[in-house]
């Protein structure tokens, strides 16, 4: 049954995978696990159909195509959901593209980068973000997109 009542649009929601994660299954199984990104956005398909959310997934391995994906967020999207990568710990041109659009976002990682080598316990992202899940594998980005959905 349709939830949505009669004229409301579907509030959605930009879910952005950074860096390597298009390998996700065959890299580094022991850190990131054997999920693939697509089961990882089919798992959150699922999840964004029973929040009444529409969900849009991108991958890219370039800085800036990140960037200019967040630009394009604006006025389109009413939150973010981000695993920046290893952009996490380096990347000062997202967590700007973040803060200037204003959507809310959530960042999320399948390790516990805390847990990890030092140079991944800094976020640049982290203090624009509304919040940071880490270590709980695909299910990061399921909570992470719950959180979402209880803050639009
Ligand atoms: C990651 C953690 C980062 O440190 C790393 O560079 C990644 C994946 C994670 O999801 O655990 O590429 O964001």
């Amino acid at each position: 049954m349709d939830t949505t009542p009669a004229g409301a649009a579907l509030k959605s929601i930009l879910v952005i995978h950074g860096p390597n994660l298009n390998l996700l299954g065959v890299r580094e199984p022991g850190v990131y696990g054997k999920d693939t990104l697509a089961s990882i956005d089919g798992q959150l398909q699922a999840l964004a159909k029973e929040l009444d959310l529409g969900v849009k997934s991108m991958q890219s391995n370039v800085e800036g195509e990140i960037v200019n994906a967040i630009h394009g967020a604006a006025g389109q999207c009413q939150g973010i959901l981000i695993n920046p990568g290893a952009y996490t710990h380096t990347s000062v041109a997202i967590r700007d593209a973040i803060a200037a659009v204003g959507l809310p976002t959530v960042e999320v990682h399948l390790s516990n980068i805390f847990a990890r080598e030092e140079f991944r316990h800094h976020s640049f992202i982290a203090p624009v973000a509304k919040g940071q899940i880490a270590g709980f594998g695909p299910q990061s980005y399921l909570l992470g997109l719950r959180a979402l959905s209880g803050l639009l």
